[in-house]
């Protein structure tokens, strides 16, 4: 007996010491070659008309006893303007291709109701059209990304839209638009022509949409001084053809960029089921592995796009991206709703950081979705509102934005395997922020190990390191109204001794820090 308690306690030490004792991942920010800028834009969150992701989520309406401003909830746009979100999508997705723009303007009370076919075939009471949108981008301090309709619309409907949102001067839609409320032209940064054409954009070939696109985007004009750029409905997953095609075809001088969607889900469990929350190990890695793919898509899309556009003129649009589980248990159909945990936030910190290093060609994203939504920063019920894991992910990350990159090199780092599956175990990625800070931003994905970073900087010197630091006890933690600070950032602080700057990053972690 005596020995067994002996052996157990002795196990226990050694565990103990070899996990503190783990070798040292090396890593050296190389501060003196930066990289490209990495554009605000890839912080852009994308808002539809699907579920309560708009109505209710956002738009409560002037008459709300929910506190809002002209219509938007004061609750949600105050934490997400702490965000400083850069740029919002609309009016969709699937539902952009069945949207026709004259029916979101003019009195509310008599705007036509419209069936949403594809989110839960609910009606569509067109409360919030063009005006209420801007008003929505203008509180947030973001920009409009407007997603125009190819699948139901026609060429002249498009361009009309355009000219209403941008015109100056006394055209009838210019002049419509101020006896509306909004004499000034609206800023409209970026326009799509359709969404995933492939699919309930209209299930077209790449060729047909390449002849829809040049159609289409040669009747628009922007006014008011706008610089829009215009984005092709471009392919998904692992598929590069949409890319690669589209950058080789489209000559119209309105072309700037390629979407491109990708939603990440685990992998069914033993029972078929995705679920938010209530998943084991197997589950966490293969989420994790899974999200990883979107560096290789990038690589392989923007090989593609090299071929014809070797200057990297054109954006490669992540404009949807973000995890997709099982709805929550009870949850309308149609309305994706899903549960927010600290994975969520480990692969939107995993996604970043792979943008990050495709800052040179990622110049723009809009995660799916803005609210109550899919991979969603908040989530409401009634007048109630909690943020999720993601949201803080979202905030931790803010000096990147509009940051320069900087390479960083990684020595050392362990792989995490679990059933069959490995990756590595930390993610990293620097830039000099706009401040003139230099940021550094780590992802510990192993969730039973801690990892022990020693940071270097070439060329200067890592004194010290304070930020903040995401985690939490369980892989599915996350926020509920009753308990809306489950999961969220706390200080993290680290000092450099014996010339050392050692970063432990907790198991499961996300760590921001300013490098000094
Ligand atoms: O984000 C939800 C839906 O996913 C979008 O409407 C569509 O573009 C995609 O298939």
């Amino acid at each position: 007996m005596k020995f067994i308690r002996f052996s157990v306690l002795a196990a226990g030490v050694m565990a103990a010491l070899a996990s503190a004792s783990a070798a040292e991942i090396g890593l050296t920010i190389e501060a003196a070659t930066p990289g490209p800028v990495i554009s605000k834009y890839v912080y852009g969150q994308f808002a539809e008309h699907l579920g309560t992701g708009i109505y209710g989520g956002l738009w409560v309406g002037p008459e709300s006893r929910i506190p809002n401003t002209r219509g938007w909830r004061n609750d949600v746009v105050g934490a997400l303007k702490a965000l400083r979100v850069p740029l919002v999508r609309w009016p969709g997705g699937c539902f952009a291709d069945q949207y026709h723009w004259r029916d979101g303007i003019g009195p509310r009370a008599a705007r036509p109701v419209r069936v949403n076919t594809n989110w839960g075939g609910v009606e569509e009471y067109n409360s919030v059209g063009t005006h209420e949108f801007f008003e929505l981008v203008e509180q947030l301090g973001a920009d409009a990304y407007v997603n125009g309709n190819v699948g139901t619309g026609s060429p002249q409907e498009m361009a009309e839209w355009v000219e209403y949102m941008t015109a100056d001067g006394k055209s009838s839609l210019a002049t419509l638009r101020a006896a509306n409320g909004h004499p000034a032209p609206f800023k409209l940064a970026f326009f799509g022509i359709g969404n995933e054409a492939w699919g309930c954009g209209g299930n077209m070939s790449v060729g047909h949409y390449a002849d829809e696109y040049s159609r289409y985007a040669t009747f628009l004009h922007p006014g008011g001084g706008n610089k829009t750029q215009f984005i092709a409905a471009g392919g998904h997953d692992d598929d590069t053809s949409w890319s690669e095609h589209l950058s080789a075809r489209l000559r119209t001088g309105r072309f700037d960029g390629v979407s491109f969607h990708y939603y990440t889900s685990p992998g069914p469990d033993a029972d078929g089921k995705y679920g938010a929350t209530g998943f084991g190990e197997a589950q966490w890695i293969s989420t994790l592995s899974n999200t990883r793919r979107m560096d290789d898509f990038i690589t392989n899309n923007a090989a593609k796009m090299d071929l014809h556009d070797q200057h990297k003129r054109l954006s490669f649009a992540v404009d949807e991206w973000g995890t997709w589980y099982d709805a929550e248990a009870g949850s309308r159909s149609g309305f994706l709703v899903q549960q927010n945990s600290l994975r969520d936030a480990m692969v939107a910190a995993l996604n970043f950081n792979i943008f990050h290093a495709h800052a040179d060609r990622v110049r723009m994203t809009s995660i799916a979705q803005m609210v109550n939504v899919l991979q969603a920063m908040i989530r409401t019920d009634g007048d109630k509102m909690v943020l999720t894991p993601t949201y803080h992910a979202f905030r931790m990350y803010v000096p990147f934005q509009d940051a320069t990159s900087v390479p960083v090199k990684l020595e050392h780092n362990p792989q995490y395997a679990f059933g069959g599956l490995a990756i590595p175990a930390v993610s990293a990625s620097a830039a000099r922020g706009k401040d003139g800070q230099l940021y550094l931003a780590l992802v510990n994905t192993n969730p039973g190990e801690r990892a022990d970073v020693a940071v270097d900087v070439a060329g200067g010197r890592a004194g010290s390191a304070s930020g903040t630091v995401l985690t939490a006890a369980a892989m599915d933690a996350h926020n509920t109204y009753a308990a809306p600070a489950a999961v969220k950032p706390a200080p993290y602080e680290a000092r450099a001794e014996g010339g050392k700057l050692l970063l432990k990053l907790p198991p499961k972690s996300i760590v921001v820090v300013a490098v000094r």
